[in-house]
């Protein structure tokens, strides 16, 4: 979710900002307002109309009429063309491999998870060999796992069967029954924080981070130091992102899947951060709201429908969705960047371990 970022500043003007503003704050409000006011019932999940819009009780069935309607309106055809869009959420999935007493015997104060490609073990070792090898921040303890789901290559018996061994050898791998792959990777996270949920409530925070991201353990926790308890998360946080509407997006979204034409607040998916109160509250709202394929965005959209702002990092340069050009000095002070090689990842670590003032 880059272009998002580029595209709306180029896009709005002054006028047409403020505009929008008042709008997006006056339906926010809205949206606030009935969801706080009529109590938002739990009606059958997949039918929730718009995102975040609840109705009372007594229009529910109506509500569940109306959307069945709606959706019965499409046609096969176009149902086919939507389908890839529809994310297969809320779902009982089963763990396959598990580590549930990892937080607890680690005693983590931060848990770092990093979704990644079952068969992606080169991320994984570069990963443990680098950032995941910091297991201590001060007094903190840091624990590093990976979330997978099932491989859908050929060869998935092969990596199947691999991840057995790795499994048994790092005891760092967490693997769902769903198939791997990017139009699920909103299962992918949501499993996650089911995961904590169930195995890691008392850690006190975690953090969701992309594998090609280069983390600097350090300042992350120096900042979670004086980061609030409950209700935070934080990140690369966009705000007023457009909606894609060219199929040819890697972000595209059909408007019946989401029809406003700007995103609530979410923090970008290379890294956020969140207190361990978080993820039963958000669990539960996604059984709530339709499903959006692209995981950081949807954690926005249960954030807004839970009435909790994000929290901006305390300094803009700690966090960057673009591979920022190696510098130690630089490098000594942010959180998250992507990089462009798993060799860049192990060449910045080095560099960075090495002793010597740092500026
Ligand atoms: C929903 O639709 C059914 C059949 O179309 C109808 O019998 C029922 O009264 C409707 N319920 C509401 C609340 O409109
Ligand atoms: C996502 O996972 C579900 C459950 O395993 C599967 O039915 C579905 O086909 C997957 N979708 C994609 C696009 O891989």
């Amino acid at each position: 979710m880059v272009e998002d970022c580029k595209k709306q500043s180029q896009h709005q003007s002054k006028s047409g900002c403020i505009s929008l503003r008042s709008c997006v704050t006056f339906t926010a409000f809205l949206v606030l307002f009935l969801c706080y006011y009529i109590v938002p019932n739990e009606f059958s999940a997949s039918w929730a109309l718009t995102v975040g819009l609840f109705l009372p009780e007594k229009f529910t069935s109506q509500a569940i009429n109306f959307s069945l309607k709606r959706v019965s309106a499409i046609s096969a055809e176009s149902w086919k063309t939507l389908e890839p869009y529809y994310v297969a959420y809320p779902y009982k999935y089963n763990f396959v491999l598990n580590e549930p007493d990892k937080c607890q015997k680690e005693n983590s104060f931060i848990v770092l998870i990093v979704p990644v490609a079952p068969g992606n073990t080169a991320a994984r070792d570069v990963i443990r060999l680098t950032w995941g090898s910091q297991r201590l921040v001060g007094d903190k303890t840091v624990s590093t796992l990976f979330m997978l789901g099932l491989p859908t290559s050929e060869e998935r018996e092969t990596i199947q069967r691999d991840l057995l061994q790795e499994s048994a050898k790092y005891r760092d791998l967490i693997q769902s029954d769903f198939w791997d792959s990017y139009k699920n990777l909103t299962i992918k996270t949501m499993v996650m924080l089911e995961w904590l949920t169930g195995y890691c409530q008392y850690a006190s925070y975690a953090m969701k981070v992309d594998s090609d991201v280069f983390l600097n353990v350090e300042n992350l926790v120096n900042m979670l130091l004086s980061a609030p308890k409950h209700n935070y998360m934080s990140g690369l946080v966009v705000r007023k992102a457009l909606v894609q509407r060219d199929p040819q997006s890697k972000w595209y979204i059909p408007k019946d899947v989401y029809d406003q034409p700007l995103y609530p607040p979410y923090a970008l998916g290379l890294g956020y951060v969140f207190s361990l109160d978080l993820p039963v509250k958000l669990v539960k709202t996604a059984q709530l709201i339709k499903v959006v394929y692209l995981e950081d965005v949807f954690l926005g959209l249960c954030m807004t429908h839970l009435g909790i702002a994000l929290t901006d990092p305390p300094d803009g340069n700690l966090f960057s969705v673009f591979p920022v050009e190696y510098n130690r000095c630089r490098y000594s002070k942010l959180i998250a960047t992507t990089t462009q090689s798993l060799r860049d990842q192990v060449e910045f670590w080095k560099d960075l371990q090495r002793p010597g003032p740092y500026c």
